[in-house]
């Protein structure tokens, strides 16, 4: 080995220190640090960034221990066509993955990273997803050549000499290598934000088989914090296949009743579509009688227990929130949450030290530097802030934080929510009629593109909310929520299907949304202990208007209905598109799916043209 470290005295894991030599030898580092995770390591790589010109501190009084970073324009967003999936069989990805065979796969990735850290700093980084030491939390180990990486990781998962310790000597971890792709010739000047441009070399990499992530050129998100969707997402949704549990793109959320009784839900909702709004719901005025407190904004992590419980931990430590929309208006918690101790990346820089984005509430500054580091102006006819741009904040920092949340035994989930932006068709809530009907319900879950494609476009299926997370084949996945259903003695959480997004005749959102969700989730916690009435569609079970508390909104039941109708002629479109969908997966799909189809095709035909709650 070339390259003198000091990870012996840190850990005498034999398998890890191999590795880590394997890895310096292919990457050829200028230094390799372990990290501790310590105050001080990331202060002082805060000043690093600070000094290259990565970071930008903000203003102490307005946003203390908080910096700015701008990301090169290039490097904004996962790269789904870039993401791969490597088992051995094409068969085992599936048709809604990006398949490359193993060998070549690894010849290409020998050929990017051969050298690829050259002039750069090499970070060992241990962490763990979920609380260090809890029975559903899992260790891995990312080297990276970014400080970026380095600090992030801190606020997003429990890093450095305290993983290490758990580890032991023999401990198993996720191998995970990231490098930015950007390697320095001697004396060349680093620029703030290195990665490669070119976006045909970029490659997110995962090896399902033997539990590996290799991710090269980008230093964004997703693509670069590897605890997160490759780790806590695909590599684990394997582990969990194999091992009966489940890794879902799931938030978690506790319901407190006015009665005191606590009751947790998981909610499985696509990007961009509301996951750490309802994770940090605030109830609204006149609705204070229930209590909500957050878990998990974005990944839910559920194992079976032995006391026949489905038991969820939150697998971070930290949010990464899309910052454009977030207001005090549309989610006060999550601004209470990054207030202080936060890490800004492709949003506005005020002259006076501090952020701003489109949609965060207060007036637009009247000069300010914008997300690719020009003068911006309210009038300059071009966002400040990238529409992506996001904030990492320690959970901690949340107001509603859940004192279980860092339970390592988890919280038991009583129902799974699974919603999409839907703007018509479908119903504000239904239940399913058992779990087969939910495990249909949310295989089908669809959501739409843009405001502009009300009604034209062709829904894009995500099921789950899984469709860029699963690690292996999306039918095989759907067999594997239909198993745990059959588990003896489990308790199951009953299912639900939310729609905020249906549109009135005018494009509007119908139903006011946000805190007032708070009213459908009453309804779903009741239903799941039979405390309040519901009808059968051809859907599933419906609140009938009677049955949600509607008090102190102003709604009414013709606006109820309106959200609530289900029309034949829709819903039998909406038939014969999963048809087309489930067609894909072949021979792979679950009868039990097909048979669910075939029922919900025989509801409908029995339906009236139009169905309302009251009629039923
Ligand atoms: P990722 O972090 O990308 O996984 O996404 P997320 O699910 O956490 O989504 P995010 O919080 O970024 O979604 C915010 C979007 O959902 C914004 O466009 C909000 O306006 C919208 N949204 C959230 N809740 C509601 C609601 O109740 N009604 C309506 N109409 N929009 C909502
Ligand atoms: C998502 O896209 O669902 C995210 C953001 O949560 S990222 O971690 O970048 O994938
Ligand atoms: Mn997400």
């Amino acid at each position: 080995m070339a390259i003198a470290h000091d990870g012996k005295s840190r850990t005498n894991n034999a398998n890890l220190l191999k590795w880590v030599d394997e890895v310096v030898a292919l990457c050829q580092p200028d230094k390799v640090e372990w990290a501790d995770g310590s105050q001080e390591e990331y202060d002082r790589l805060c000043q690093l960034m600070v000094d290259g010109g990565t970071f930008t501190r903000l203003n102490p009084e307005k946003r203390p221990n908080s910096y700015l970073a701008r990301s090169h324009p290039s490097d904004v967003a996962r790269v789904e066509d870039r993401t791969y999936i490597c088992s051995e069989s094409k068969d085992d990805a599936g048709p809604t993955n990006n398949w490359a065979p193993p060998a070549e796969m690894r010849a290409t990735l020998k050929e990017r990273f051969t050298g690829c850290m050259r002039g750069r700093t090499m970070y060992i980084i241990p962490f763990s997803m979920g609380p260090i030491g809890s029975p559903i939390a899992q260790i891995g180990i990312e080297i990276t050549d970014s400080a970026y990486v380095v600090v992030n990781m801190r606020i997003m998962t429990r890093i450095g000499t305290k993983v290490l310790d758990a580890l032991g000597s023999d401990g198993f971890y996720v191998p995970c290598v990231h490098s930015v792709g950007a390697p320095l010739t001697p004396g060349q000047k680093d620029v703030p934000w290195p990665c490669e441009p070119e976006i045909s070399r970029k490659a997110i990499v995962h090896f399902p088989e033997t539990y590996e992530i290799w991710s090269y050129g980008s230093g964004y998100g997703g693509n670069a914090l590897l605890g997160k969707k490759c780790l806590a997402l695909r590599i684990a949704s394997v582990m969990a296949r194999d091992q009966g549990w489940l890794a879902e793109h799931m938030l978690i959320l506790g319901l407190e009743s006015p009665e005191g009784e606590k009751t947790y839900v998981a909610a499985a909702f696509p990007s961009a579509c509301g996951k750490t709004n309802l994770a940090m719901i605030v109830p609204p005025e006149g609705f204070g009688k229930w209590k909500a407190l957050t878990v998990g904004d974005d990944i839910a992590w559920i194992k079976p227990r032995p006391d026949g419980t489905l038991r969820a931990i939150n697998p971070e430590a930290g949010f990464f929130g899309v910052a454009p929309g977030t207001s005090y208006d549309s989610n006060p918690m999550a601004m209470e949450s990054i207030k202080a101790n936060c890490i800004f990346t492709n949003v506005v820089l005020t002259d006076d030290g501090d952020v701003w984005w489109e949609g965060m509430g207060v007036e637009p500054p009247a000069h300010g530097i914008d997300w690719h580091g020009n003068d911006w102006t309210p009038d300059s006819g071009k966002p400040g802030a990238h529409p992506n741009s996001r904030f990492t904040a320690p959970a901690a920092q949340c107001p509603t934080i859940d004192p279980a949340w860092e339970d390592p035994e988890g919280v038991p989930i009583s129902a799974f929510i699974f919603g999409g932006r839907l703007s018509k068709t479908f119903p504000l809530v239904y239940q399913a009629f058992d779990w087969n009907h939910g495990v249909f319900m949310a295989a089908t879950m669809g959501s739409e593109a843009t405001a502009a494609a009300i009604g034209q476009e062709a829904i894009r299926r995500d099921p789950f909310a899984m469709l860029p997370f699963c690690g292996y084949n999306m039918a095989d996945y759907w067999a594997h929520w239909i198993k745990i259903g059959k588990t003896p003695g489990l308790k199951l959480p009953q299912m639900f299907r939310t729609n905020w997004f249906r549109k009135d005749a005018n494009g509007k959102f119908a139903w006011p949304g946000f805190g007032q969700n708070l009213r459908v989730l009453e309804w779903i916690v009741k239903r799941t202990n039979g405390k309040v009435g519901a009808v059968e569609s051809s859907f599933g079970y419906m609140p009938r208007f009677e049955d949600l508390d509607l008090n102190g909104l102003d709604f009414t039941k013709g606006q109820f209905d309106a959200i609530t109708s289900i029309s034949r002629a829709e819903a039998a479109s909406e038939i014969e598109e999963i048809k087309g969908f489930f067609d894909k997966f072949g021979a792979k799909l679950p009868p039990e799916l097909e048979k669910q189809r075939q029922e919900f095709g025989a509801r409908v035909s029995k339906a009236p043209e139009v169905w309302r709650a009251e009629t039923a």
